[in-house]
């Protein structure tokens, strides 16, 4: 009888873990596990599959550390750290070098035990990775191909802007060479007037800067540079925006102008990006003021502290604002009403926002007409 029973129980054993390897299998799952106080790593086979290790290999921590990619050796250093009887929880995702030379990303989630609750370590860990390398690569590209987009369009946008900035640039331009000639002048004369001749040059000065000025900001949009995340001074890049779409708003006679909270606080963000959205908005805004009476082209922009730990910035017109059938297309791509639009403004700069932790929404104004944007960006 007692025999009996010590079959079974064995027999069941074996079919749960037959039932675990195929589970873990199926959901390519490598399990593991590590008895801390005999150094001894066992891994399952489906581990193994994944990192390409043979079956006979044998591993201590230190050993098994040696897999870790080196740029990721001090995280799961702190992940293993952070373990306590309290706390015997951990996730850690970290790339781990497989034998043939390619890198495999594992997301492993695994809970610690302790032999008293109050032992300083864990005596062991048992654990389950999954290889994400996949999805990460999948995300990776798509960061990609979502910043490669954005490039072409600030290029497709400056490209319309060209034919004003150029006309801005000449602008300075032409006042440098008429002050040149008259300093000119002025030194020929056989008593030159000192003091009028330095104001000529401050003004040279002046005007040098304001060119330069256009081109810097015109050089930072095309550039195309990997997306650099800092602290941003959101008042500053709102007015660097305005700046260079003043002379486009003024050949519309559009006025735009903002209002920035004191002591808004720094965001963290890529300063082209998020540049790049304010000139979409601003742009949509201003054709949405196109067919309105010169008194109704007005645009506000308002930068405020908004919901905790956010940024807000809104953008204002007094245009038609949004007709309710097209609110569900908004942020579609490829859904324009305008003759030359491309329709994919919204989106892209949707996706920018969140991709920033922040978020962008398009509505009609509460009061009065018109429409207002929303963007909120994570603060610094
Ligand atoms: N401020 C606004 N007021 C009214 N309608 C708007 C406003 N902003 C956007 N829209 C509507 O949303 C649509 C999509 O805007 P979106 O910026 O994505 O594309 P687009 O401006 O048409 O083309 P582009 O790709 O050149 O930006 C617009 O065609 C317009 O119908
Ligand atoms: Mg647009």
């Amino acid at each position: 009888m007692q025999r009996q029973k010590l079959i079974h129980a064995r027999q069941a054993l074996q079919q749960s873990e037959a039932r675990l390897a195929l589970a873990s299998e199926a959901s390519g799952l490598g399990l593991w596990t590590w008895h801390v106080p005999a150094d001894i790593i066992w891994l399952s086979p489906g581990y193994r599959a994944i990192l390409g290790l043979n079956a006979e290999t044998r591993f201590g921590f230190e050993a098994f550390f040696q897999l870790v990619h080196p740029e990721d050796r001090a995280a799961m250093r702190q992940g293993f750290a952070a373990v306590t009887a309290k706390q015997p929880a951990f996730e850690v995702e970290a790339r781990f070098l497989a034998s043939d030379g390619s890198t495999r990303t594992l997301l492993s989630r695994g809970r610690a035990s302790f032999s008293r609750p109050d032992a300083p370590y864990f005596d062991s860990l048992v654990g389950a990775s999954l290889d994400v390398s996949q999805q990460r690569h999948a995300e990776t590209e798509h960061r990609r191909q979502r910043d490669e987009l954005a490039h072409l369009s600030r290029v497709a946008t400056l490209g319309e802007l060209t034919g004003t900035l150029a006309h801005e640039i000449n602008q300075p331009l032409a006042a440098i060479l008429t002050n040149a000639q008259a300093g000119r002048l002025m030194v020929d004369h056989p008593v030159p007037d000192l003091k009028e001749l330095s104001l000529i040059l401050d003004d040279i000065v002046e005007d040098v800067r304001r060119a330069t000025g256009i081109i810097r900001r015109i050089r930072t949009l095309l550039k195309k540079a990997p997306p650099e995340v800092r602290p941003v001074i959101v008042g500053e890049l709102v007015h660097e925006t305005l700046e260079l779409l003043r002379p486009d708003f003024a050949r519309r006679g559009v006025t735009a102008h903002a209002t920035c909270a004191p002591a808004t606080p720094c965001i963290s963000a890529d300063p082209v990006q998020i540049q790049q959205i304010l000139i979409n908005l601003l742009i949509n805004a201003a054709d949405a003021l196109r067919e309105q009476t010169p008194l109704d082209r007005i645009i506000a922009v308002r930068v405020r502290p908004g919901a905790t730990g956010f940024v807000s910035i809104r953008v204002e017109d007094r245009g038609p604002g949004i007709p309710p059938d097209r609110m569900p297309l908004l942020f579609k791509p490829f859904q324009s009403t305008k003759p030359d639009g491309l329709g994919i403004g919204l989106s892209l700069c949707r996706s920018i926002a969140e991709a920033h932790g922040g978020s962008l929404t398009l509505a009609n104004r509460e009061k009065g007409y018109g429409a207002v944007a929303t963007l909120l960006l994570p603060i610094a």
